[in-house]
């Protein structure tokens, strides 16, 4: 039997029975009722009779009693009336009745026997009766009975009429039972089966074009999920499997997640791989009385999650959410993604004493302005130095734990926060083979010598056996700065730093993203379109350009620049008031460093400013969007915008740049990129600009709006290759390729690690 007609044959049987039950309690009742009634109206008429009959009787004339009776019987609405002598003879009856009765009724002979009234339901012929019987005394002795009779044919009407009543709303209530099931079936059930079957036929055929969105009702939601899930992987082998066809027919070198596991495997030879960064891929935050896993706005974490994803290992890294402990097991571990776990996370918990000191003191109000030329001024405060040198030697602790029983373990350690980290490594395990990726830029050496511990720093970095910068230039500037603050020896033919013993490779490894990550389609097939007036239209806006530029809010970044830039372009060109609207993401940093929180007051102050200036009803030249935002959601904007802005005052690589030109795979849409950030140096076909240059700045947003669809094409088809050619797959191949290929040296004491160790 068919799901709808088994849940519409449940529903009706299950009315029905409840419908019955209440109509037979229902009749009962009424039947109850008029009866109750009937006996109080017989036991008073026959209160007011009584005497006059008794009366009759001894009066001895039948002629009297009788036409009494037949006056009684009309007046009061009566079936009949008997009247019995003391054996149950009739003495006087009336017409109606008289053929009536073929024997005596059970009451008239109890209301004799037992001298009181009594009654009875009869039914002598068709029609019920009811007969109230109470006797008839002369003196003390009870001489007879008087009988009376009433028709209680409608208290059985009554009843009827109820039943049938139940029966017609019995047959609505199924009708309507039978309609709403079939049609809920089919608009709630069958139209959402119906729309998933199609959408995973579609995945399966491999027409994965604009898939019909999975229905979100809580009923759904965890199928809907697995579902998604599902044919998410499909959809990653597919696309594997087709750009693994493609390399063999073409014997093109393009890095996928397969051949980094397969080459990972081959270098590090069963050894699982390290990774230490501060900030982790999953953060866990309360959220009202839930707890959520949010990735946090990091280039480092989106650069890095994919290659984690391809290769196993374990991720150590700060724990900082605020429901980061309860979702750790033994060991502090857990497994990640929360959805689709891959890799294992090791959190390391800091006190907020050591994070103010080390992350927000020397990290970020030292190190980050010591390494940008932004022109904000760094702050070295020797608390913060000692927290960094304590919080360098947790993490160290944590990974050497972590190392535990691997033989030649291979670690890479991420970013300016732990420069101490390679060399308090290598000093416990010599056998470890260590790289350190400084994901922002070195500045030159006299820029770089004004931080007090430069040379403990240093010292710090040159412990690791590979050191890998974004570009050349910080390549370069890093080697003069180790020239310059320390005794060492330095190949520059190679780019091997000789320090007490241990070889340092200085290399340059340009970061990237995952192409595949960024465009909703797989393999050959093209993202789907974003309608970009809808999307403005979302927030309020009547326009028909944008713009785009995602960023962490941070002076570096360039964003008063780029929204001065915007506001002179309007200015210049005002027939784009009204038709082009900048939308700004900006995800909340560090927002406990009083230069942070200045820099967002900033920028709130100069879009509300120019929004002011230029703005109408219907339209405003700036949408500010201030929180953290999902990649597939920022995805929408990349994919609907007619250019994307990035206008770093100074920047490492710049992943964002990367993201928009992966995410064009329609081979549309304009990058504006500062010449003063990373990608600068790979992305030669956008429009490079000197963010410091407002009238620059506004050109290139003319430029980018009418540029020919050709020269657009031309240009993104040119920047999305080299992003897919030189992904963060390749990236990563390369890192660790170089990494264990360093030949092994004997291992030395690293002799500047016991003063770390110390804390000296
Ligand atoms: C830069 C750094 C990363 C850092 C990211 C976000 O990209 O190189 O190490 O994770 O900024 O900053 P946050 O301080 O929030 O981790």
């Amino acid at each position: 039997m068919r799901f709808s007609v088994r849940l519409m044959a449940a529903l009706v049987g299950v009315t029905a029975a409840v419908a019955l039950v209440f109509a037979y309690f229902q009749a009962k009742a009424q039947t109850r009722a008029l009866q109750n009634e009937l006996e109080s109206r017989a036991q008073a008429l026959g209160a007011t009779l009584q005497d006059r009959v008794e009366a009759l009787l001894d009066a001895a004339d039948p002629a009297a009693l009788q036409s009494y009776l037949v006056q009684v019987e009309n007046r009061d609405s009566l079936y009949g009336i008997i009247v019995y002598n003391d054996l149950g003879t009739e003495l006087a009856t009336t017409p109606s009745l008289s053929a009536a009765l073929k024997r005596l009724p059970l009451a008239v002979t109890r209301a004799i026997s037992e001298n009181g009234g009594r009654g009875e339901f009869i039914r002598p012929g068709q029609a019920p009766l009811y007969l109230y019987a109470l006797p008839l005394h002369h003196g003390p002795s009870v001489t007879g009975a008087l009988g009376m009779f009433y028709d209680a044919s409608y208290i059985d009407a009554g009843a009827a009429r109820l039943w049938r009543t139940a029966f017609w709303t019995l047959l609505v209530e199924i009708f309507l039972i039978v309609l709403i099931t079939f049609l809920f079936i089919r608009w709630s059930f069958a139209g959402t089966i119906g729309r998933m079957t199609l959408w995973m036929k579609q995945w399966r055929r491999g027409v994965t074009y604009a898939a019909p969105p999975l229905p979100d009702d809580d009923l759904f939601k965890p199928l809907a999920e697995e579902v998604r899930h599902i044919t998410t992987m499909l959809a990653a082998a597919r696309a594997a499997a087709e750009e693994e066809a493609r390399l063999r027919q073409s014997a093109e070198s393009l890095w996928t997640p397969e051949r980094l596991r397969v080459h990972v495997q081959s270098k590090l030879q069963e050894r699982p791989l390290f990774v230490v960064s501060n900030r982790e891929p999953y953060m866990h935050v309360r959220n009202g009385k839930s707890v959520q896993a949010v990735v946090p706005a990091s280039g480092l974490v989106t650069a890095l999650e994919p290659v984690l994803l391809a290769c196993d290992g374990t991720w150590i890294a700060h724990g900082a959410g605020d429901a980061d402990r309860e979702t750790v097991g033994p060991g502090d571990h857990l497994r990640v993604p929360p959805d689709n776990p891959h890799y294992t996370l090791r959190r390391v918990w800091l006190s907020s004493e050591e994070n103010q000191g080390y992350y927000f003191g020397f990290a970020n109000e030292g190190l980050w302005p010591l390494c940008h030329i932004a022109h904000t001024r760094p702050i070295f405060r020797s608390s913060d130095w000692e927290a960094y040198q304590e919080v360098n030697r947790k993490f160290a602790r944590a990974a050497i734990a972590e190392m535990e029983g691997t033989d030649g373990p291979v670690v890479l350690v991420q970013d300016y926060h732990f420069a101490l980290l390679p060399c308090l490594i290598k000093a416990e395990r010599p056998d470890a083979r260590v790289a350190i990726f400084w994901h922002i830029p070195w500045p030159n050496p006299q820029s770089f010598g004004i931080c007090p511990w430069q040379r403990e720093l240093l010292d710090g970095l040159l412990g690791a056996d590979l050191i890998g910068f974004h570009i050349q230039a910080h390549c370069n500037y890093f080697l003069e700065t180790v020239d310059q603050a320390l005794e060492s020896r330095i190949d520059w033919d190679r780019f091997v730093v000789n320090r007490r013993g241990h070889r340092t490779h200085v290399r340059r490894f340009p970061i990237s993203v995952d192409p595949a990550e960024l465009t909703a389609a797989s393999g050959p097939v093209k993202s789907p379109p974003v309608d970009r007036v809808a999307l403005l239209k979302e927030h309020g806006v009547d326009a028909v350009f944008m713009g785009v530029g995602v960023d962490r809010i941070d002076y570096t970044k360039g964003i008063p620049e780029r929204l001065r830039g915007v506001e002179r372009f309007l200015e210049k060109h005002p027939d784009y008031q009204g038709r082009f609207t900048f939308i700004q993401v900006a995800a909340p940093s560090r927002s406990e460093i009083p230069r942070y929180r200045d820099l967002t007051a900033e920028v709130e102050a100069e879009a509300s400013r120019i929004n002011t200036r230029f703005a109408t009803p219907r339209w405003k030249p700036i949408v500010y969007l201030q929180r953290l935002h999902t990649h597939a959601e920022i995805a929408r904007y990349y994919r609907a915008a007619n250019l994307c802005m990035v206008t770093s005052l100074h920047d490492g690589m710049n992943l964002v740049a990367k993201e928009f030109v992966a995410s064009r795979d329609d081979e549309r849409g304009v990058l504006i990129l500062s010449r003063f950030a990373g990608a600068a140096a790979e992305l030669r076909d956008a429009l490079i600009v000197n963010p410091y240059d407002t009238e620059q700045l506004a050109e290139a947003i003319r430029a980018a709006l009418e540029m020919t669809p050709e020269e657009e094409a031309t240009r993104m088809r040119a920047m999305h290759r080299v992003v897919t050619d030189h992904n963060i797959y390749r990236w990563a191949a390369n890192l660790i390729a170089e990494l264990t290929e360093i030949r092994a040296e004997e291992p030395q004491p690293v002799s500047a690690a016991s003063n770390i160790a110390a804390g000296n």
